[in-house]
């Protein structure tokens, strides 16, 4: 611990998360942190981002010049030495006598463009190298935080290999067509060949190539050679989707399991979900429940069906101690046509075998008809991607979908087929020459076997976990259609 606090000639920094849990009174101690309140030119509550929690520093301000105490305000940065004492006022065990006090940064009220008040999100995003200073967005990030870290504990506790895929790809994985291109050619004089368009073979690396979308084909090497193996790195989607869960550059975990059918799959979904949603519980309350408050808050001016069935912590312990429900995509079908909205007319989009869910559609079945995550399983074949294992139908693929309250897909999954014929007559089907994916062929010549795969939404979750509405919030930088800013 000692070791992180290095930076004083004199006196160690001790961090205030460490001064509330552990703190001694009477003990001489210094900190360093933002002022996120300073009222009566007595009371500061400091934060240095360690945790949730404020130590409150109590300042006589007749034994400071006047000077220096303008200076301590919403955001300034300051050092306090001082003694531990016991809290006169309630909510808090400590606070801290100062005795020095030193500003460290000055932020100057009139042109700062934070306040001590509530800011919208949409205000805040176009802020965002101040947005993690606030308690909401502080909260947030310290939840992404524990999540990331617990993918890797559920992973390697439970003996899988976190492999890296590469982010520079030649293959489209989810054959979307939705890629940004990689390119080290002159876009204003590019070499043309006969057919008068870009010869990418001049390129940089012979073909063209763009940024992945996904990582799991070469996942699906690991995991024909190491078992079971799992990603998790920034993939990008150049689709023109201006949504609340859709960014262009994203975060995705892909586990690829040897061995495994899609109903395994589908257990490992909803077991690591549960995991990660725990994990938070346990270890970050206090966040959790700010979150939980200004989401009350903010439902105070809504209409009452507008809001959330149950506050986020109810929210989360409901998930992780129900089943998901677990539908087959005709069963859906089958469930949303003899459903009041669908009869009523009140979905945009209709509803019929063959054709994709829309989200209006999965945020019925999960918010009002199961009321809990749902996994739908076996879709038709060519609304989903080449590689998904066709069922004995012939119609459907072994391939699920996690849908969430509040969110919609979460999770989209499917055991691979792993049969050389099957996959070939897909792939000449759906136009994907077999030159292009060479090796991923070679695997079901050699050595193949039952695999199964799925990829999460790193930042999807973490709007579940949090609760927040725009995915462009848990994010630091969200890369969106028309902003790249930061
Ligand atoms: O359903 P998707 O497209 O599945 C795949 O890419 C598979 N190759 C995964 C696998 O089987 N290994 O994407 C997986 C998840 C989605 O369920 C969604 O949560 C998230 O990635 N996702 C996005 N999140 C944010 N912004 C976007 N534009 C997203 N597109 C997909
Ligand atoms: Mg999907």
């Amino acid at each position: 611990m000692d070791i992180h606090n290095i930076d004083v000639k004199e006196m160690k920094r001790t961090e205030v998360n460490q001064v509330l849990q552990e703190g001694k009174v009477g003990s001489e101690i210094l900190v360093k942190g933002w002022v996120k309140a300073f009222r009566a030119n007595r009371f500061i509550s400091l934060n240095d981002g360690s945790g949730f929690n404020n130590l409150q520093v109590v300042v006589d301000f007749e034994n400071y010049p006047e000077e220096l105490i303008k200076r301590i305000s919403f955001h300034s940065c300051i050092s306090v030495k001082g003694e531990l004492v016991e809290s006169q006022g309630a909510g808090q065990k400590f606070e801290l006598v100062a005795k020095e006090i030193e500003i460290l940064g000055d932020s100057n009220a009139g042109d700062y463009v934070l306040q001590p008040k509530k800011m919208t999100p949409e205000y805040l995003r176009e802020k965002a190298h101040f947005r993690m200073r606030t308690n909401t967005f502080s909260a947030v990030f310290r939840i992404r935080h524990a999540v990331a870290f617990a993918i890797h504990k559920y992973y390697n506790d439970n003996g899988y290999y976190y492999m890296h895929t590469p982010i520079i790809t030649g293959s489209d994985a989810e054959g979307a067509g939705e890629m940004f291109r990689v390119s080290a050619l002159d876009p204003d004089n590019a070499p043309k060949g006969e057919d008068g368009k870009v010869d990418y073979k001049q390129d940089f690396f012979g073909k063209a190539t763009n940024l992945t979308v996904s990582g799991q084909l070469q996942a699906e090497i690991g995991a024909l050679a190491l078992g079971k193996v799992y990603t998790f790195g920034p993939t990008f989607r150049a689709e023109n989707s201006n949504t609340s869960r859709h960014l262009a550059e994203f975060w995705m975990i892909e586990p690829e399991v040897a061995f495994c059918d899609i109903h395994g799959d589908m257990d490992l979904a909803e077991d690591f979900s549960k995991y990660l949603i725990k994990y938070v519980l346990d270890n970050y309350p206090d966040d959790l429940k700010f979150l939980e408050n200004r989401i009350l808050d903010m439902e105070k001016q809504m209409p009452k069906e507008q809001r959330r069935p149950m506050p986020l912590i109810e929210t989360l312990n409901f998930v992780i101690e129900n089943d998901f429900e677990r539908i087959t995509y005709t069963e859906a079908v089958n469930i949303l046509r003899s459903s009041k909205p669908y009869k009523k007319g009140r979905f945009e989009f209709d509803v019929e075998w063959g054709k994709d869910l829309q989200a209006e559609h999965e945020r019925w079945l999960v918010e009002k008809k199961f009321k809990k995550p749902v996994i739908v399983v076996d879709y038709p074949k060519d609304i989903k991607s080449f590689y998904m294992r066709l069922n004995d139908d012939e119609k459907t693929v072994a391939a699920m979908d996690v849908l969430f309250p509040g969110i919609g897909e979460v999770i989209g999954g499917s055991q691979r087929e792993e049969r050389l014929e099957f996959l070939q007559k897909r792939m000449a089907e759906m136009d994907i020459p077999e030159h292009e994916l060479w090796w991923y062929l070679e695997l079901r010549k050699f050595g193949g076997c039952p695999h199964a795969g799925f990829g999460m939404g790193f930042e999807r979750m973490v709007q579940f976990i949090t609760g927040m509405s725009n995915i462009r919030d848990v994010i630091p930088f969200p890369r969106v259609p028309g902003s790249a800013e930061f």
